[in-house]
């Protein structure tokens, strides 16, 4: 458990979903806009998907706290991946087994911005990182994310492409 100036981090739980979703959802809200009936749905599905990623330990998240109140969070998502030959590095063979991390539902609550407590979440996740042998860490960013990341070191990577979905019955497999 970390502390920054009366703000406290601990680790998530499953019970704890239902926090992590809201935080999700009002992170969501506040750069698209979404009606309250979809946005309701939207906290539901993710709370389901919080208790069930929680449970299963392949995501690892974090909740800051100002006395009882949660104002903030961070996630982290861990995917097995393969090996990538780095140009700086001479590759040495090993048991092959690697990690993907990424960083995902980073949000503070308005009136806690600009005070460290998303550096100090990121200060958690990355310690969880490196325990885990992550070999990658990425992420998609916001317009409001983007200072922060940098701040963190994070660097532009543009040999990315993302799939955009057809409708279901537009999908042909040949
Ligand atoms: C992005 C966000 C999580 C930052 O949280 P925060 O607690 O205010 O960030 P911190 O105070 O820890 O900032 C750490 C560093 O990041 C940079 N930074 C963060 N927010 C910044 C901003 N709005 N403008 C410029 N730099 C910023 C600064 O370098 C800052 O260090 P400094 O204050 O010593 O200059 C918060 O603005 C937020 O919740 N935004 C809405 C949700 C969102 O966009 N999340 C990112 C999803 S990808």
């Amino acid at each position: 458990m970390a502390t920054l100036a009366g703000i406290r981090i601990r680790r998530a739980e499953p019970h704890d979903a239902s926090i992590l979703a809201e935080m999700r959802a009002r992170s969501h809200s506040e750069r698209n806009p979404v009606a309250p009936a979809e946005l309701d749905r939207f906290r539901v599905t993710c709370e389901r998907a919080f208790f069930r990623a929680l449970s299963e330990s392949w995501l690892r998240a974090w909740l800051a706290y100002d006395g009882e109140r949660p104002i903030g969070t961070a996630s982290l998502t861990l995917a097995a991946t393969l090996p990538r030959v780095e140009c700086h590095a001479s590759f040495e063979p090993d048991d092959g087994a690697r990690v993907d991390g990424r960083v995902r539902n980073v949000f503070v609550e308005r009136t806690y911005r600009r005070r460290g407590v998303a550096r100090a979440l990121m200060a958690e996740l990355f310690a969880e990182a490196e325990r885990e042998g992550v070999d990658r860490l990425a992420l998609g960013t916001s317009q409001l994310g983007r200072p922060l990341y940098e701040a963190l070191d994070f660097v532009d990577k543009n040999d990315e492409m993302v799939y955009r979905r057809k409708p279901r019955s537009a999908i042909s497999l040949r």
